[in-house]
């Protein structure tokens, strides 16, 4: 995947003239307090360099888990046409972005974000750009500060629930999905915390009476059980500034990503999702899914099988099977 050109142009103009030593210093800084501050909710940015830091390094990588997810929750739900969205730990607008290119009648967007230094870089990202009409609120969804919960289509948070204590989560999970008129989507570090943390708010959306349309094809209990883990990567391009950021050679990056999203209408007809990269020989592919059923594990496909087989070998990790291959 690659980063919209508009949204590519719109970094490149804000980081234009900001030093690279500078950028990668504040880089630095940023992923060493990343590291080390877990579960704390003080893994702040905490200067506007920062914030070009992270426009720079993460926002290609979050962006592209976003899209990523939204891809499978347009493909679950084609008719899903949102007009609104309501974005928390919005950060630079990075869903705003993500969700105006995979649903172009996007009209208008609330985005709530604790820290000003997002907003005033997010607001200079998107200045030029054609976007929803976007409104932000600097607030605390935590203390909840909040004014404006009222229902819209799409509700979002991405990479936000990891860096709130663990105590406030299911209180602002049942505050998204009260403020959900249609989808809720919560994308968090493909990690074995980020895992958890999408299983819990799984439970207790579903407890709620929320439908899940993606990536689970089934409401049941997760199959999978730690050491194993439910999670996704979208391989995004590096731009020639975000290698030199980050001082590495490598044109692209993988960011790893877990994700649920529930609806209060039923997805079309659920599929197996294939819940890890494929391998694939010669005449034969294997895939992990995760099956309607509630089950998981690995299944072959050979040429034997026809157009199965076909459907199979076009399958990518995240893909959703169609039709009856189990
Ligand atoms: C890792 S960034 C993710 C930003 C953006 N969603 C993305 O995917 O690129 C997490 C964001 O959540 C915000 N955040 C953390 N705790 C918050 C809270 N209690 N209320 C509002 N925003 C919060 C942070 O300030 C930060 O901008």
């Amino acid at each position: 995947m690659e980063l919209p050109k508009s949204l590519r142009r719109a970094v490149d103009r804000v980081l234009s003239g900001v030093p690279l030593a500078e950028l990668a210093a504040a880089w630095a800084a940023l992923s060493q307090r990343y590291r080390e501050e877990r579960d704390d909710g003080k893994r702040r940015v905490a200067s506007e360099r920062e914030a070009f830091a992270y426009l720079a390094t993460r926002l290609p990588a979050t962006y592209a888990a976003v899209r990523a997810s939204f891809a499978a929750v347009a493909a679950a739900r084609p008719d899903f046409a949102p007009k609104a969205l309501l974005d928390i730990g919005a950060g630079p607008g990075t869903v705003l972005w993500a969700a105006a290119d995979c649903w172009p009648n996007l009209a208008n967007a609330l985005l709530i974000e604790a820290n000003p230094i997002f907003r005033t870089c997010g607001e200079e990202l998107a200045a030029q750009a054609q976007l929803p009409q976007a409104s932000w609120r600097i607030a605390d969804v935590a203390a909840d500060t909040v004014d404006d919960w009222a229902p819209r289509d799409l509700v979002a948070a991405a990479y936000v629930l990891n860096e709130l204590a663990e105590n406030a989560r299911q209180s602002i999970v049942q505050r998204l999905w009260r403020a959900t008129a249609e989808t809720l989507v919560i994308i968090e570090p493909g990690t074995p915390a980020g895992w958890q943390g999408i299983l819990a708010a799984r439970r207790q959306l579903i407890a709620s009476g929320a439908q899940v349309i993606a990536p689970c094809p089934h409401a049941q209990a997760c199959p999978l059980q730690p050491p194993d883990w439910c999670h996704f990567a979208q391989r995004i391009a590096r731009s020639r500034l975000h290698r030199q950021t980050k001082g590495g050679e490598v044109p692209w990056e993988d960011e790893k990503f877990s994700y649920v999203a529930v609806s209060r209408v039923p997805g079309a007809r659920a599929n197996p999702r294939v819940i890890a990269r494929p391998r694939k020989g010669r005449g034969r592919v294997t895939l992990k899914l995760c099956r309607p059923d509630g089950s998981a594990g690995e299944t072959l496909f050979s040429r034997r099988d026809g157009a199965s087989f076909k459907r199979a070998a076009r399958c990518d990790w995240g893909s959703s099977l169609d039709h009856d291959d189990r």
